[in-house]
């Protein structure tokens, strides 16, 4: 029987104790943590996703900062939010949703958000982090660094593993490829135009896939007791499925993420994380 691994729990376990040091923090410093969420437009799935940030920020104690605006605000405008968001004493992160609507040039704005207040972890100097391995030292990006986190609690090795990314984004497939590098595994990176997707698959010790194609990896594609990790999230006639066709694989593995309720989770919980993390580091507690 496979391993569920429950990134729910997990995120649960990770929130409760970030309250507790969130009253703490609060009464050493004199003021709360302070998270800016910047949405621009009205994308029905971005929405959610900053509901859940602002709640989750409220659940812990962090004072959130919700900064709306329409579609049509000019890149110009975005930039000196971000610069004002970046002089401001009481915000420690700054996130802004992505994707941003088309005409903003969305690389230029994450490298104008201050490295120390990148709580996504998606600025180049947190991505070069990443990259080198300096886990403690950066923001590191929380799909990623929720993963890591799964792979730590269940006492998943990496060392000397196959381990095979599918998905080469920005802000999953290259940190996380990296990340796993770092802890010594052997990686291989597949995306759209890898040819025999399969062949690379198959020799996975750990499989994870963050492609956004709902249920692209089968049974036959697997090697027997791999460890699986879902990040791909889809509705497919009004059910949620992922990357993996679930019901079929787990009986071939030895430990995978559901969808919903794996890693889904754990990328808020590491935001809560960082912002936490941030507001030490800008306050000097170490
Ligand atoms: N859009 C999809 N995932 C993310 C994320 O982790 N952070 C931000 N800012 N936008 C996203």
């Amino acid at each position: 029987m496979a391993t569920i691994l429950d990134g729910k729990a997990l995120a649960k376990k990770i929130k409760s104790e970030l309250k507790e040091e969130v009253e703490f923090l609060k009464k050493k410093v004199g003021r709360a943590p302070g998270l800016a969420v910047v949405l621009i437009g009205d994308d029905p799935a971005s929405e959610i996703y900053v509901r859940n940030k602002e709640k989750t920020c409220e659940e812990i104690g962090i004072n959130s900062f919700g900064v709306k605006k329409p579609t049509d605000i000019t890149q110009d405008e975005l930039e000196k939010i971000i610069d004002d968001l970046n002089c401001r004493e009481d915000i420690d992160g700054i996130l802004v949703q992505l994707p941003l609507p088309k005409h903003f040039d969305a690389q230029r704005i994450i490298n104008l958000i201050l490295p120390e207040k990148d709580v996504d972890g998606f600025h180049p100097v947190n991505m070069g982090k990443a990259v080198l391995g300096l886990f403690d030292e950066g923001l590191m990006p929380c799909t990623p660094y929720g993963v890591i986190k799964i792979f730590d609690a269940y006492g998943v090795e990496l060392e000397g593993k196959n381990a095979v990314m599918v998905g080469h984004s920005n802000i999953v497939g290259k940190p996380l490829a990296n990340m796993m590098l770092n802890l010594d595994a052997t990686v291989s990176i597949c995306h759209v135009y890898t040819k025999d997707l399969k062949s690379f698959v198959k020799e996975a010790d750990i499989l994870c896939v963050a492609t956004g194609v709902p249920r692209l990896i089968k049974e036959d594609m697997i090697k027997e007791g791999a460890v699986v990790v879902d990040i791909g999230i889809s509705r497919v006639n009004s059910k949620i499925v992922g990357d993996v066709d679930f019901d079929k694989v787990k009986g071939k593995v030895s430990a995978i993420t559901p969808v919903p309720g794996g890693v889904g989770p754990m990328t808020i919980a590491m935001l809560m994380y960082n912002t936490v993390k941030a507001f030490k580091q800008r306050e000097g507690i170490f």
